[in-house]
């Protein structure tokens, strides 16, 4: 597919995307999804993705973890259900979001392919992608279901899943995220400061104008996989979930800063009530 020019993502271009809440909705309207890491260890990071899930709409959240230590509820979400991954069916999710502090173990390799094996919708994030750069047969499960996966690679796992270092990543970003796109059949998000989004086809790429420096912060990147992975569960495609889920991300956190809650200090579990407020006004 021929290089486009990047447009600046605006709410025109997902609005119309974003799924409609009818009066006669169910919580299955809304989709279930099902968020897959927390080693031993590790289980803050799946926890804030999921919360970040419930306020971006999805109709029921699962969280299965890959280690054996987990809690069995969440205090302030207990919304959510938690579980042993193995436990989950999940051939019944409508999206999966894989990564977040999943580890490097041969459970979570195992768990990963088991994940890319089901046919739905896909957020990968963090150590899933780690994966994608180190084992090939996790890299062709992906390619056997082109465009319905959403990869969000920080600039050093995007330098890990090219084979290449962080500055010639960051030394051209937009052509970073289409090779990417290119690569592995899907919709890439190569995240930090104008964060890129390109689509599988290659026909589509998109800089992100939202966001501030208050997004430096431990498990942002962890929130934008829930918010993404939720929008996927209600059956946003690829790209215009994408686009949605980083938009707003950066938006609240812009919104925050206005408020005197960041840049300094902001912490990653706030950035969903405010986008939820955003969201339900847009
Ligand atoms: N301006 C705008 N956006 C920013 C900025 C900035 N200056 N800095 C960070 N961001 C955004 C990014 O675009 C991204 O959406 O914040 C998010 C950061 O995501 P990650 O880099 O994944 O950070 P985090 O969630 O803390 O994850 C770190 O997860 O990916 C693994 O191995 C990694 O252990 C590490 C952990
Ligand atoms: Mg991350």
């Amino acid at each position: 597919a021929t290089a486009r020019l990047p447009t600046l993502i605006a709410p025109a271009r997902f609005v119309p995307h974003l799924p409609q809440r009818s009066a006669s909705a169910n919580k299955g309207t809304f989709g279930t999804l099902a968020v897959i890491g927390g080693a031993n260890g590790m289980m803050g990071a799946p926890i804030l993705a999921a919360r970040a899930a419930l306020y971006a709409g999805a109709g029921k959240i699962h969280v299965g973890f890959i280690g054996n230590e987990r809690p069995t509820y969440d205090p302030p979400h207990p919304e959510l259900m938690l579980d042993q991954v193995d436990g989950l069916s999940l051939e019944r999710m409508s999206a999966l979001a894989i990564g977040c502090g999943m580890g490097q173990s041969n459970a979570a390799r195992e768990t990963l392919h088991r994940a890319l094996s089901v046919d739905c919708a896909k957020l990968i994030d963090a150590d899933a992608l780690n994966w994608l750069a180190r084992d090939p047969e996790a890299a062709n499960l992906l390619r056997a279901h082109e465009g319905h996966a959403v990869l969000t690679p920080h600039p050093l796992e995007a330098a890990r899943l090219l084979g290449t270092d962080v500055a010639a990543i960051e030394q051209d970003r937009l052509r970073s995220a289409r090779t990417l796109a290119a690569r592995y059949g899907a919709t890439v998000v190569l995240k930090g400061s104008g964060t890129v989004i390109a689509s599988a086809d290659g026909r589509h790429i998109a800089v992100n104008p939202t966001g501030n420096a208050g997004l430096a912060t431990g498990g942002s990147g962890d929130v934008l996989g829930g918010l993404i992975g939720a929008l996927l569960a209600q059956r946003m495609h690829a790209f215009e979930a994408a686009c949605a889920g980083v938009f707003l991300h950066g938006r609240a956190a812009e919104a925050l800063a206005a408020e005197g809650e960041g840049p300094a200090g902001l912490t990653a579990g706030e950035l969903a009530p405010m986008f939820r407020r955003l969201l339900n006004r847009l």
